[in-house]
């Protein structure tokens, strides 16, 4: 599959190791603990940029659990000079239709509650809290989660069912630099 094209003159595609070094650059503005290279590196096949005029302004994490019935969004950011015009919805809605494509059932994520702006990204999908999740870092401050959950579709009874080969979505959707 080639590159996604979006309505707003965006291209979405997979990344590749080149592209690494301007992904940590948004992450290191975006997080307050920002991951390594090399954690970027164990899940680059399930990094997808959104490009803008040649340049990376965004990228989310995704992929698929649990013998593709489950997928998760491990993260999403935009570089703060391209924020509030609809990167992030783009990443999203790009995401979601392949997940719907390949019948996932329902995806999970989760998020600091304190960051609104991305629960209200999340609840704008459909997203709801599922539950909440507790947890202290090594500074001793408390953080509250919210594990949110959206359903594509009912589950199916089925009593077995085929496990799949590969379980990145960048097996599925191999989407290749715009030329
Ligand atoms: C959260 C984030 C990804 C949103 O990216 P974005 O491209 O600016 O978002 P969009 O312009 O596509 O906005 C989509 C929706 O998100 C919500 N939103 C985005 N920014 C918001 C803000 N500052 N305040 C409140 N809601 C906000 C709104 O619901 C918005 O829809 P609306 O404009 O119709 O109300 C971006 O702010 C970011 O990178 N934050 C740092 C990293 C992060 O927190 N990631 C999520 C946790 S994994």
């Amino acid at each position: 599959m080639n590159a996604i094209a979006t309505e707003h003159s965006m291209v979405i595609r997979s990344a590749t190791e080149k592209d690494l070094d301007k992904v940590l650059e948004i992450d290191r503005l975006s997080f307050p603990t920002p991951w390594t290279h090399h954690c970027f590196k164990v899940v680059l096949k399930d990094i997808f940029l959104v490009i803008e005029q040649k340049e990376i302004t965004g990228y989310i994490i995704a992929c698929l659990c649990d013998l593709g019935l489950r997928a998760e969004i491990l993260r999403i950011a935009v570089h703060p000079d391209h924020r509030n015009k609809g990167i992030a919805i783009e990443l999203l809605e790009a995401i979601l239709l392949i997940f719907s494509k390949e019948n996932v059932e329902s995806v999970e994520l989760e998020v600091n509650s304190a960051n609104r702006s991305a629960v209200k990204l999340y609840e704008k999908f459909g997203f709801k809290i599922e539950r909440i999740a507790t947890f202290i870092a090594d500074d001793d401050e408390f953080y509250i989660f919210y594990v949110m959950k959206l359903t594509l579709r009912e589950p199916q009874k089925v009593k077995y069912q085929v496990p799949k080969k590969h379980y990145h979505v960048g097996d599925y959707y191999d989407l290749q630099i715009a030329a």
